[in-house]
C-alpha cells in the first residue's frame, strides 16, 4: 500500500543480495516469476489464503505477510480452498492449538484433490519445539514452517521450497533486527496496528508468550512516527499501537522514552484522528500516561487493563507485581481522572491454587469496578511455564463453574455499564456496513463500543457524529445527527 516496490528492475541472474529488505524483494521477484509460470501452465492466477488466529499482533503481521504474497502476484482470498495456505498461529492457551490441528486436518483433505497445493505455519505456536517435532513426524505435507521473527521472510522460504526441499523449517529462537520495511496489505483503509515493540520480560507464571515471542524490545520512536505519518499520507485516521507490554515502551532503547512521551509524539501527527492501544500492564501503567489520556484530543476514551485475579495471593503467584489493592486504587484513579473512560481487562479461572476464597477475591474486584467488559479464560496449562509444574492445577469441573458465575456477573456488569450513555451523542467511526440490517452502517465509539444505525457505504472510514437512541446490552442503535 504505502511502500512502493519496483521489482522489475531487480537482476535475478545475479546472486540473492544479503542486505535487507533487498534480499527479499529479489526473491519476491524470484516467486513472481514462478506465479506467472503458474499463471501460464493453469490459464489462473494462483490463489492464497491467509488464516489467523490470536491476538492483534498476529492480526498486524498477517497484514504483513498478506503485503508479501500480493507483491509476488497471488491472487489472495478468503477460504482455504486455494493453492497456497498460510496458517498464521497463536499458542496462548491450549485451545489455540488444537483449532490449528484440526483445520490442518481439513487443509490435508483439500491437498489430496490438489497435490500442488502449499501449506505454510507461522506465528507464535510454531515457536514450541514440541510442535516442530509432532509436525515433522505426523504433518509431513506441510511445506513451510516459520515462526514470529522471521515473518518478513516468507517470500525467501516460499522460493526455497519451490526450488528444492520438501519441508522447510525456520525458527528462530529470537528476534534480529525485524525488518520493517517490506509491503504491508492493510486489511482496513482507514486504521492500522502499528508494532511499537516486540516480545515480553514479565514472565507471568502462567503464560507462554515471553517464551514464543523473546525479549522485549521497543522500535525508535522515530521510526513509528515515520510509519504512522506514512499510514496517515494513505488514509489512516486510526492506529492502535501495538505490544505486550505498552506501558513499559522504551525503556530500552538508547535514549530512553516513555509509553506517555511516545503518546505524545503521536498525538502530533497531523491528519491523525484516534489512538488507541493495547495491552496495559497494571504495575507499569503511570500517573503521566493518565494525564496525557486526559488532555489528550485523540486518544480513545478505552483503556484494557487486564487483572488476571483479584486475589492478592493469587496475583503473587501469578508474577503479576501487583496485589488486590493496588489494581483497585489504579482502577479508581483512573475512572476519577477520566470519567467517560471504558475499562476493559482479562480474567483468568482456575489458575493451580485458586481457592473458593480466591475466587471471591476476583467476583469481588469485578463488582467494585464494574469492568465495562471482560474476556474470561479457563486456565490452560502451557508446558515450560512455571504454573504448569505446579501441583495443585485445579478440577475442569471446578474451573468450569466458577467460570460460569464470572461470566454471567460480568455479562451483567457490562450490559448496565455499555448503556449508560444512552441519549447522548458521540462520534463514531463508520466501520462497515451492517450484513444483518440493510441500509444499516457499524460504527465504533471512543470507548470502543459499537452503535448501528442507517447510513450508507459510503460512510466507511469517516468519524460521523451518532445519537446512541438505545442499548442492546452489548450496541447501541443509533441516528446520525446533523453535521
Ligand atoms: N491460560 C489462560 N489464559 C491465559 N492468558 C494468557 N496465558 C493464559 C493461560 N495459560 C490470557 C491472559 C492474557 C490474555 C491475552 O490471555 O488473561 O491477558
Ligand atoms: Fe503474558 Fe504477562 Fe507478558 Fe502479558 S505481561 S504477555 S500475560 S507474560
Amino acid at each position: 500500500m504505502y511502500n512502493e516496490w519496483n521489482l522489475d528492475s531487480i537482476d535475478l541472474t545475479k546472486e540473492p543480495p544479503q542486505e535487507e529488505p533487498a534480499r527479499q524483494c529479489y526473491f519476491m521477484a524470484k516467486c513472481r516469476e514462478w506465479v506467472q509460470d503458474f499463471a501460464h501452465r493453469n490459464k489462473r492466477i494462483p490463489t492464497a489464503s491467509i488464516q489467523t488466529f490470536g491476538c492483534q499482533m498476529n492480526a498486524r503481521d498477517s497484514e504483513k505477510l498478506a503485503g508479501i504474497l500480493e507483491q509476488i502476484g497471488f491472487l489472495l482470498q478468503e477460504n482455504e480452498n486455494a493453492d497456497f495456505v498460510l496458517y498464521n498461529t497463536c499458542t496462548v492457551r491450549d485451545n489455540a492449538n488444537q483449532r490449528v490441528y484440526g483445520r490442518l486436518g481439513y487443509v490435508h483433505s483439500l491437498k489430496k484433490q490438489n497435490p500442488a497445493m502449499l501449506i505454510a505455519l507461522c506465528g507464535c505456536m510454531m515457536q514450541e519445539e514440541s510442535v516442530i517435532e509432532k509436525l515433522r513426524q505426523s504433518y509431513r505435507f506441510v511445506d513451510i514452517v516459520f515462526g514470529t521473527h522471521n515473518i518478513y521472510k516468507l517470500a525467501e522460504l516460499l522460493h526455497l521450497r519451490l526450488t528444492c526441499c520438501r519441508m522447510v523449517v525456520d525458527i528462530w529462537p529470537e528476534g534480529k533486527n525485524a525488518v520493517e520495511t517490506l509491503p504491508v496489505e492493510r486489511k482496513y483503509s482507514y486504521k492500522s496496528g502499528v508494532n511499537i515493540m516486540y516480545g515480553c520480560n514479565n514472565f507471568c507464571s502462567y503464560c507462554i508468550v515471553p517464551y514464543v515471542r523473546g525479549r522485549e524490545k521497543s522500535r525508535e520512536p522515530e521510526e513509528i512516527v515515520s510509519e504512522i505519518e506514512g499510514l496517515v499520507k494513505d488514509g489512516v485516521i486510526e492506529v492502535m499501537l501495538l505490544g505486550q507490554n505498552v506501558n513499559s515502551y522504551g525503556r530500552n532503547l538508547k535514549s530512553p522514552l516513555s509509553f506517555a512521551e511516545l503518546l505524545r509524539r503521536v498525538e502530533a501527527i497531523e491528519g491523525l484522528q484516534r489512538i488507541r492501544f493495547m495491552t496495559s500492564h497494571p504495575k507499569d501503567l503511570s500517573d503521566e500516561l493518565i494525564q496525557v489520556m486526559k488532555e489528550s484530543k485523540k486518544i480513545c476514551r478505552h483503556l484494557h487493563l487486564p487483572l488476571q485475579s483479584g486475589s492478592s495471593r493469587i496475583l503473587k503467584i501469578m508474577n503479576r507485581r501487583y496485589d488486590k489493592e493496588q489494581y483497585l486504587a489504579l482502577a479508581k484513579k483512573i475512572r476519577d481522572e477520566i470519567p467517560n473512560l471504558s475499562l476493559t481487562t482479562d480474567i483468568i479461572v482456575g489458575f493451580p491454587g485458586e481457592t473458593e476464597e480466591d475466587f471471591e477475591e476476583t467476583l469481588d474486584v469485578v463488582r467494585q469496578v464494574r469492568f465495562d467488559g471482560a474476556f474470561t479464560f479457563l486456565y490452560s496449562k502451557r508446558t515450560g511455564t512455571p504454573a504448569a509444574a505446579m501441583e495443585n492445577q485445579i478440577p475442569k469441573e471446578t474451573a468450569q463453574k466458577r467460570f460460569d458465575r464470572l461470566l454471567a456477573l460480568v455479562q451483567q456488569i457490562s450490559r448496565e455499564m455499555d448503556g449508560r450513555d444512552t441519549g447522548q451523542v458521540m462520534e463514531a467511526l463508520v466501520e462497515g456496513t451492517d450484513s444483518q440490517h440493510e441500509g444499516m452502517v457499524t460504527g465504533r465509539l471512543s470507548n470502543n463500543i459499537m452503535v448501528h444505525f442507517p447510513g450508507s457505504a459510503e460512510w466507511i472510514g469517516r468519524i460521523v457524529p451518532v445519537r446512541l437512541l438505545e442499548s442492546r446490552g452489548f450496541y447501541y442503535m443509533g441516528r446520525m445527527e446533523e453535521q
